[in-house]
């Protein structure tokens, strides 16, 4: 327990404790910071705090992952290469700060069980835990989506990742049992039951996301580019979001191969993403799972953003029975993917994947049954 830790280290009881939860996206990958549509659920792996104020302006910080200290003042906040866990905690400081609040200094241990660099997205749920924790040690209750934009910009502009929203959205507002349906233009969201009768595998390819962060970037100047020359050519858009596949295909010769290929598969997502959600609605878990299918494809093709393990795993998954649907999840490049599968054929389902993997590649892929979650800012149920 988070709280039993922070006694071993700073002695006496911590005041608040709070906590976020790491994420799997279900469908609509590599479409949020092209104003799109996405469907990710909150996982039950996740980051905790615990922390006591301070009389002073100090911060005290103790990662329990790292086993490792640092300490700052809450009046010059700068980036420690040395200690780069730290650096997501010191940039929520900063926003929060930036917000209007003032805040105490503190004592704060944190930790948790949301594997790192897997595409779990680990460093939203410690950017949004340490937002709430910063709210509860200065007796405030955060706006919600005023939260997790302070957390993203942590992320953007303290940390220096350029992602889109999310992440973050999803750890703050996920809700047991349920995904999320998030229009990252408007920020406009609703939650979607899941059926409990399906299952949500995540199977981690243990491949760290090596070349994720250059390629994202990439990725999304690949994405102005096309939408700045379909501009040019007198469509009238301000992000893929707003292209119809008729519209794309109507100026193909307007964009270089890679250009048409990037946008195709950010146009054909979100209207996969739409279908996906009306599916799931229905009930129609069948349909909900062959477009997830056909996201992994496009993400494989287009997108050019899965690898040599996540397609072993997709394709592993895709021969088992009681599969609904396989895809890479997060940004690509290694990381997980996420498997919706009938709760009847689950067990057989995560041993099948772990010998095949084993069999193909002679790794070890770690598998887990997911719970979907409440958010860092859900009330508890
Ligand atoms: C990462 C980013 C998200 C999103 C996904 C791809 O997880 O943090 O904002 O862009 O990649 O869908």
């Amino acid at each position: 327990m988070i709280e039993e830790r922070f006694r071993e280290i700073f002695g006496g009881a911590p005041e608040v404790v709070a906590r976020a939860p790491g994420r799997v996206n279900l469908i609509g990958e590599h479409t949020d910071y092209n104003d799109g549509f996405v469907l990710p659920a909150a996982i039950d792996r996740y980051v905790w705090y615990a922390g006591r104020r301070r009389a002073d302006q100090k911060v005290l910080a103790h990662s329990l992952d790292f086993a490792d200290s640092v300490e700052f003042s809450l009046n010059d906040i700068r980036k420690d290469a040395a200690h780069a866990w730290s650096n997501y905690l010191r940039g929520v400081c900063v926003f929060v700060q930036e917000s209007g609040l003032r805040l105490p200094g503190a004592d704060i241990v944190l930790g948790g069980d949301v594997p790192r660099e897997a595409g779990l997205s680990s460093s939203a749920a410690v950017e949004v835990a340490a937002a709430a924790l910063w709210h509860k040690l200065a007796n405030l209750a955060p706006e919600p989506v005023a939260l997790v934009k302070l957390a993203r910009r942590a992320e953007n502009e303290f940390v220096g990742v350029p992602s889109g929203i999310m992440d973050q959205f999803i750890s703050a507002l996920g809700r047991k049992n349920h995904a999320l349906f998030l229009d990252c233009r408007t920020l406009e969201y609703r939650h979607v039951p899941l059926q409990p009768e399906v299952k949500i595998v995540v199977c981690n390819s243990g491949v760290k996301r090596a070349l994720a962060q250059s390629e994202y970037s990439v990725r999304a100047r690949q994405c102005r580019e096309a939408v700045d020359r379909l501009r040019a050519a007198g469509l009238a858009v301000n992000a893929l979001r707003d292209v119809t596949p008729e519209q794309l295909e109507a100026h193909r010769s307007t964009l270089s191969d890679i250009q048409f290929k990037r946008a195709r598969h950010v146009v054909s997502e979100n209207d996969r993403v739409l279908r996906a959600v009306r599916a799931l609605e229905d009930g129609d878990v069948e349909n909900f799972g062959k477009l997830m299918n056909a996201s992994h494809e496009s993400l494989r093709d287009d997108y050019e953003v899965s690898s040599r393990e996540l397609d072993v795993l997709a394709s592993l998954a895709w021969r088992q029975p009681g599969v609904l649907g396989a895809r890479m999840t997060g940004a690509g490049f290694g990381g997980c993917t996420v498997n919706l599968v009938r709760e009847s054929a689950a067990e057989d389902f995560v041993e099948a994947i772990r010998a095949g993997y084993e069999e193909v590649l002679k790794l070890r892929a770690e598998v887990y049954v997911c719970q979907a979650s409440n958010g860092a800012l859900a009330s508890a149920e």
